[in-house]
């Protein structure tokens, strides 16, 4: 059957980045970098707890065309938004920033100096500011930015720009960043500059994505390991259902969930939530309870046991008898706690959630940081119309804005595309 998905295109996306600089800035790129965005498979909350992630770069991404300016000027279009911030590099480096004494493993995330640019500049001009922070000799760029990255769908419309003018800037002025760099100076940028206290998981899959595997990270440890994960070779595919419902609802609520973490595991006496292991979860439940309430516990549940489906999750995988069902079962587990326990869905998710299964597929949740954005569902290809139509249906039965759907293609990480 033909799946007419749109998939977009790297080389049309690259070309329209190209014809937008010259357009706007006058001359030739020196290059173009290219950053994508990501959905994550299983683990979800669990990265601000030191725990395990498993998600994949898409083929959605933020594409970056720059060159190099003779002064220390930074110029930055935004395509879709038709907005550019322009700033001194210098002007940068305040008296706050002067003072900072903070090393790249800190986790104080106060701001250091005033914001030079709220909105979508914040983060370039934050990744600017993270760089020159720790040392990198950033030098004066125009960068043209485009992204096919849906934005406030929950697919990290952000990380991947972050990751791209990171690129971008460190190509432009000549300095190297390794992939472990990239990940850790965007999501600085993005705690510190933007005030997002989000985990490493966004910034570290737009760096590390791989063609055709989701991604184990340990996120105390930062070990990376990609896991091959041939879809098609089954016959099936994951179907992103972004239900137009902006996450940024939630801003605050995922300040309060990482809070509650932080004051639970502080309670428990260990360094995080990760530290809890599965067969001792009943007896802190019962401590938490006490101590802390009920909420406190609940939230511990779902970080407790969302880790061990992350690692259920990657030994099915590696199984030989690798077969689809068990992996949808353990997104349904993983949806309905983040529904009840991290209490993070929205109305919109559970019923996408919901109708996929009930159409046929194996298995749905919600990805990202959820009130709102996407849900995931995996799918056989014979019934992916069956689902698709099933969950538009029941979105216009309740009167919800009509969802978008595309493929999640496992795809490759931050670049430099030509
Ligand atoms: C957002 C954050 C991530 C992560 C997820 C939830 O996407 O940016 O760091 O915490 O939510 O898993």
């Amino acid at each position: 059957m033909a799946v007419s998905l749109d998939t977009g295109s790297v080389a049309s996306a690259v070309d329209g980045a190209r014809r937008g600089f010259l357009e706007r800035f006058g001359g030739e790129p020196a290059g173009v970098w290219a950053a994508p965005g990501r959905v994550n498979v299983i683990g979800e909350h669990t990265d601000y707890n030191d725990g395990f992630v498993l998600p994949m770069a898409i083929d959605r991404a933020c594409y970056a065309a720059a060159a190099p300016r003779a002064d220390r000027i930074l110029r930055v279009y935004a395509a879709q938004l038709d907005e550019t911030v322009e700033l001194s590099l210098d002007a940068l480096v305040g008296p706050g920033s002067a003072a900072d004494t903070r090393d790249a493993a800190s986790t104080d995330m106060s701001p250091l100096a005033e914001p030079a640019a709220g909105g979508w500049a914040g983060y370039p001009v934050g990744v600017a500011w993270v760089l020159q922070q720790a040392g990198f000799p950033v030098g004066g760029a125009d960068v043209y930015l485009s992204s096919t990255v849906p934005v406030g769908s929950g697919l990290s419309s952000s990380a991947a720009l972050e990751c791209a003018t990171a690129l971008a800037l460190a190509g432009v002025s000549g300095f190297e960043l390794t992939t472990h760099e990239l990940a850790l100076h965007t999501q600085r940028a993005e705690n510190i500059y933007a005030g997002v206290p989000c985990g490493p998981l966004d910034q570290m899959s737009s760096a590390f994505g791989q063609d055709g595997s989701v991604l184990f990270i340990d996120t105390r440890s930062g070990e990376v390991r990609p896991q091959p994960f041939d879809l098609a070779a089954e016959d099936a595919l994951l179907l992103v259902i972004d239900t137009r419902v902006s996450h940024d609802h939630g801003e605050n609520g995922y300040a309060d969930r990482r809070a509650a973490c932080e004051r639970a595991a502080e309670f428990l006496g260990v360094r995080a939530l990760r530290d809890i292991a599965l067969e001792d979860l009943p007896e802190a439940f019962a401590k938490v309870s006490v101590g802390l309430g009920e909420t406190y516990a609940r939230r511990l549940r779902h970080v407790v046991t969302e880790d061990a489906r992350v690692q259920q999750f990657v030994a099915i995988l590696n199984h030989e008898q690798f077969s689809l069902p068990p992996l949808g079962h353990r997104m349904m587990q993983s949806h309905a706690s983040l529904r009840d326990d991290y209490e993070v869905s929205a109305p919109e998710l559970d019923l996408a959630v919901a109708t996929a299964v009930a159409a046929g597929a194996h298995g749905a949740r919600m990805t990202g940081g959820g009130f709102g954005g996407s849900a995931i569902a995996l799918v056989d290809r014979a019934v992916l119309e069956e689902v698709r139509d099933a969950v538009r249906a029941a979105f216009a039965e309740h009167g919800y804005t009509e969802p978008q759907f595309f493929p999640a293609v496992a795809s490759a990480g931050a670049r430099r595309i030509v």
